[in-house]
């Protein structure tokens, strides 16, 4: 194999500092897992580690529109996970007190209920009208619904006003890529992170949610969960993701 044009220890240092590098950057959550991923600069956060589950894509941010609005693309597998059976990628019962939602089919089918999980209904992105529009207060959930074999849904959602932001989303995909599936995120974070996101858990009784803002958020805080997390947020500039990071070491050593 020809030589690079470095001497080894300038490729072995440059490896070593990669390596420093990612760890610094939180690839070390596998060991430890209250170590972050960083997913800053990166394009897309996959929610689960195996990333074969739901995709997020921040289109625009709260601080482009100056908080008029912020606009996610979420693409939903076929297999991923949900809150409810059955219903792939279907996320608890909630509503977000300050902001409407409009959800655009851009491919696949949608499934959502709207006000009650018995009022259940569908769009698909060769509908005339494939938009969906969830107003601010209104308790909701959303899903694959293309069944067996019929692939991803891809969707574009934008909340106005933006309130605070993508980070939301952000927040909840980086979670749980860090704890390998959303469903093994534990349920103090979930709670801190919709109370301080204006959304509220509608599938229990409202007197116990308030209970959980009263008592969970305080106490989750104490273990030292955060709402948001700097890392978790595509847009923050500076370091390179892990997945940069791992590349330039192996384009260092192929190279060599
Ligand atoms: C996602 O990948 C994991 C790990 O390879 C696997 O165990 C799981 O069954 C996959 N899930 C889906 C829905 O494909």
């Amino acid at each position: 194999m020809a030589r690079g044009p470095f001497p080894a220890f300038v490729v072995l240092s440059m490896a070593f500092g990669s390596v420093v590098l990612l760890m610094s950057t939180g690839v070390r959550w596998g060991v430890r897992r209250k170590v972050r991923t960083s997913f800053n600069g990166a394009d897309y956060l996959e929610d689960s580690l195996a990333g074969n589950q739901t995709r997020y894509r921040v289109l625009a941010t709260s601080e482009e529109t100056g908080g008029e609005s912020f606009t996610v693309e979420i693409l939903i597998r076929e297999g991923a996970y949900g809150a409810t059976r059955g219903k792939p990628g279907s996320q608890p019962g909630h509503l977000h007190l300050q902001q409407d939602e409009q959800l655009e089919v851009k491919k696949g089918r949608l499934g959502y209920w709207r006000g009650h999980p018995s009022l259940a209904a569908e769009v698909a992105a060769d509908d005339e009208d494939a938009m969906v529009v969830i107003q601010q207060g209104e308790a909701h959930s959303l899903w694959n619904a293309g069944g067996e074999g019929g692939g991803d849904l891809l969707l574009e959602a934008t909340f106005r006003p933006a309130g605070k932001g993508e980070a939301f989303y952000e927040t909840l995909a980086g979670l749980g890529h860090d704890y390998e599936t959303a469903l093994a995120v534990s349920p103090l974070q979930k709670v801190l992170t919709y109370h301080r996101g204006g959304a509220v858990l509608t599938g229990m009784p409202q007197w116990l949610w308030r209970l959980c803002e009263e008592w969970l958020v305080p106490l989750a805080e104490g273990f030292g969960y955060k709402a948001f997390y700097p890392e978790y947020s595509t847009r923050a500039a500076g370091t390179p993701s892990a997945a940069e990071a791992l590349a330039s070491v192996r384009a260092e050593l192929a190279d060599y």
